[in-house]
């Protein structure tokens, strides 16, 4: 909004750090990007830092043709300020406190409309009600092969917590992982879709 000032949400990033490591255990070569988050770069692992939504996008285009998989765990911002004011905004300059939004872009969306063929595209959907038909939905919406469906109404599946439990809806399946870590909740997922690969 203003050199003091944003807009942001609770995500931590634990989810797509541990994904990230998850990834890099089996051999793959990771890259990380992240909007703001305290965590340390995981070892081994490129970290592209952003701060919003059109930085991720630029980060995310400038590697997707040579990823075989792309994970977007990212709660990335829906609207930002429709204006960023060069100078801390004075509370005596305004009677009321409205901030015009603007759209972000989504980035999920345009992976889905170019997606190369054979890369798999996997998205997340943190969802506080109708869990299961926002992720189908989501699924088809963005062309994407895997979805990972999680419940941010709980202190212990969604933002910040270090457990979650996960949905994963593909086109043809809906397989539940059982409630358990953020760092075996990312093997589980990598399991689950090799597994549907394979076959
Ligand atoms: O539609 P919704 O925001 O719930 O979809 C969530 C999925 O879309 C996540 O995988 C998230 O990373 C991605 N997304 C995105 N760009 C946005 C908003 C969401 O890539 N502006």
């Amino acid at each position: 909004l203003d050199p003091a000032r944003f807009i942001s949400n609770r995500s931590s990033g634990k989810m797509g750090y541990s994904i990230a490591k998850a990834a890099w255990r089996r051999g793959a070569k990771v890259t990380l990007v992240s909007g703001p988050s305290s965590l340390p770069a995981p070892f081994g692992i490129q970290r592209i830092r952003v701060e919003t939504a059109e930085e991720m996008q630029t980060a995310v285009n400038e590697h997707v043709d040579s990823a075989d998989i792309i994970i977007k765990s990212a709660a990335v911002s829906d609207f930002k300020p429709a204006i960023y004011h060069q100078q801390k905004v004075k509370k005596q300059s305004q009677e009321e406190g409205v901030v015009e939004l603007a759209r972000t872009p989504d980035i999920l969306n345009e992976l889905g409309k170019n997606k190369k063929s054979g890369q798999i595209l996997v998205g997340f959907a943190a969802e506080s009600e109708n869990h299961l038909e926002e992720g189908r939905r989501k699924l088809q919406q963005k062309n994407l092969d895997f979805i990972a469906v999680n419940n941010i109404a709980s202190d212990i599946t969604g933002f910040e917590a270090d457990t979650n439990k996960i949905t994963l809806l593909s086109q043809s399946d809906t397989v539940e992982l059982p409630f358990t870590s953020k760092e075996h909740t990312a093997d589980l997922l990598f399991d689950s879709i090799s597994r549907k690969l394979k076959n």
